[in-house]
């Protein structure tokens, strides 16, 4: 029998009003970290617009803003710089542990398996006051560099290269990925990239980290699931999908028959539409200028020109009636590939920076954290006759879901 409360859930629960497909629209907290503005395509870090951010300011002053919510005194920035170089090595032991997994490994994957390897060095691992985790997201922030780009070195037969502590965090990665230093425009342009992929308010790696964290688990296992999570092609995948797709296309004469076709089969066009945009991804806005500026100066656009034929085809047939335009997995990936860097990279670049929201959010959670424990709408039988295993019936296996 049910106990009146589970009855009276299942009586509201068939009414099929509480279910809340893919949580659009649910509201799960009030948060000060981040405001997308859907309906303008405006993205704000703390109040202040991304446009600004990205013109003036660098990655680590932008993640002393998202983790404290304010602008740093000249001293707190060189604080927070010195830190973020001070903890980028990481231990032998991680890295041994790295060139054991398989040369085939998916950098996400590796970058998964070291974050979880990395946890038990950190003293503070079951510290969960909001010091302790604020310095935690620092070593964190600081050493995911270190694990991407020694993964893709080890997996190419290479040499990792230890942490230049001159470098800038965005210089630093691209220096540890090739081992050569890069320009200042190159140093500039990764910075930029990381600083618009900071954070972008309750998304869904960042809700998975949330859901870890409300149960009290410790920050490190709250950044895998959102590893786990953003590696997926509806969320940071996208970007690799993008690039696939624009080498696949070839040419810009073929790119208006390509849409078309995609999307007369019901197919979805990787690095286009967002759940929250309903306009053009301010993101996606200055990704397009950096591969104008970038192509133009290498002498290679042919990317460039594909793409912004397949923007012109969607926005044309489905960007104003949907509200479909690109995001900012769309350009971001042509940036990568104009820096040599392998499409596989493209989503553990994403981590790299994202991993301050991650933990920002972690952060503002457990100032008021709640479990997050949702329920599920019950659409199977009840009360079922149990029958002794010797006395059913042979039939085939079946396992029945909603839909079938
Ligand atoms: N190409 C073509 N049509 C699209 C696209 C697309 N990329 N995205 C949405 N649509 C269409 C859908 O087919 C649907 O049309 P319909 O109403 O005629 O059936 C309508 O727009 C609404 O689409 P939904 O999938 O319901 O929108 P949702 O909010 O669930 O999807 C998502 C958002 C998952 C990002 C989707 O746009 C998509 O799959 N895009 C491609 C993958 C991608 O670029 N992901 C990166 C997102 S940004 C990020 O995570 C960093």
């Amino acid at each position: 029998m049910l106990s009146p409360k589970g009855a009276d859930f299942m009586a509201k629960s068939r009414s099929h009003a509480m279910i809340s497909k893919g949580l659009d629209d649910i509201i799960v907290e009030e948060s000060t970290i981040s405001y997308v503005d859907g309906e303008r395509g405006r993205l704000l870090y703390r109040g202040f617009d991304i446009e600004t951010l990205a013109k003036n300011s660098n990655f680590e002053e932008v993640a002393y803003i998202v983790w404290s919510g304010d602008l740093p005194t000249k001293s707190q920035y060189e604080e927070l710089r010195k830190q973020l170089v001070a903890d980028r090595s990481i231990p032998g032991e991680v890295l041994s542990i790295l060139k054991l997994l398989p040369k085939t490994t998916q950098p996400m994957d590796a970058m998964k398996a070291a974050v979880s390897a990395l946890a038990p060095f950190d003293l503070e691992l079951q510290n969960n006051s909001r010091e302790a985790n604020l310095r935690k997201s620092i070593r964190l922030t600081a050493k995911l560099p270190t694990v991407v780009s020694a993964f893709h070195r080890i997996r190419n037969g290479q040499e990792p290269i230890q942490p230049n502590p001159k470098l800038d965090h965005g210089a630093n990665f691209l220096y540890m990925l090739s081992g050569v230093e890069p320009t200042v425009l190159a140093g500039k342009v990764m910075d930029t990239t990381l600083i618009l992929h900071v954070e972008h308010e309750m998304n869904a790696s960042a809700f998975a980290c949330v859901v870890t964290a409300s149960t009290l688990s410790d920050i490190y296992s709250a950044v895998v699931s959102g590893i786990g999570t953003l590696k997926g092609p509806l969320h940071g995948g996208a970007n690799e999908a993008a690039l696939k797709m624009m080498n696949e296309i070839g040419s810009p004469e073929k790119a208006e028959a390509y849409v078309l076709k995609a999307l007369k089969e019901k197919r979805k066009i990787p690095g286009f539409g967002h759940r929250v945009y309903k306009a053009y991804d301010p993101r996606a806005r200055i990704f397009k200028q950096y591969v104008k500026d970038l192509s133009e100066a290498k002498g290679s656009t042919l990317l460039y020109e594909i793409a912004t034929k397949v923007e012109e085809v969607m926005i044309r047939e489905v960007g104003t009636a949907k509200g479909i335009f690109p995001n900012i997995d769309f350009y971001s990936g042509i940036v990568y590939t104009l820096f040599g860097i392998p499409a596989d990279l493209f989503t553990p670049i994403f981590g790299v920076a994202r991993v301050v929201g991650w933990t920002a959010h972690v952060m503002e959670y457990l100032e008021d954290n709640r479990l997050v424990r949702p329920r599920a709408h019950y659409v199977g039988p009840l009360e079922r006759e149990y029958i002794p295993i010797d006395q059913r019936q042979e039939r085939k296996l079946t396992v029945k879901t909603t839909r079938s």
